[in-house]
């Protein structure tokens, strides 16, 4: 099962980054904790991590992604501006779970709007590093077969 996560604008900085709101880890650091913990749902789990501070990028990156099952993105401040991004997960028709380190409803008005979480089949978002880990969960059972 490959699963691609990408992570939007400015998710590179994560470490020193408003530490109050997005934690002291890197995105390294988060990303091996996802893989490890993919470990632990199964073997058969193969993540491929993108970043990138460009939308065109991110779109590309979407419209190429037929090998992967499913996408777990982050899009950062281009959730609240990019309906690019939202028509290039519908274009690509694949399934996707949008994750938020931060509870985009308990912070500034104009971040709890979304345009990717209609183009979603979930949304994380509060939880900081695990709302990755929790998406992965979330996707895994979805696609597995007992998925109680
Ligand atoms: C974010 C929330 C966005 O509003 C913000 O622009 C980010 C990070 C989060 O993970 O909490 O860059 O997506």
């Amino acid at each position: 099962m490959k699963i691609l996560v990408i992570n939007g604008p400015n998710l590179n900085m994560l470490g020193t980054r408003e530490p109050e709101i997005y934690g002291c880890e890197t995105l390294d650091d988060i990303n091996k904790e996802l893989s490890d913990f993919s470990k632990t749902l199964s073997k058969d789990i193969e993540i491929d991590f993108y970043q990138s501070n460009t939308e065109g990028e991110i779109i590309d990156k979407i419209q190429n992604s037929k090998k992967y099952k499913g996408l777990i993105i982050n899009p950062a401040a281009y959730t609240h501006t990019s309906i690019a991004i939202a028509d290039a997960i519908k274009g690509a028709g694949i399934t996707a779970v949008e994750v938020h380190l931060s509870n985009i409803h308990a912070r500034e008005e104009y971040r709890k709007k979304s345009f990717i979480s209609p183009v979603s089949m979930g949304v994380v978002a509060g939880f900081g590093k695990n709302s990755y880990k929790l998406a992965l969960l979330g996707l895994y059972k979805h696609f597995c077969k007992n998925n109680e």
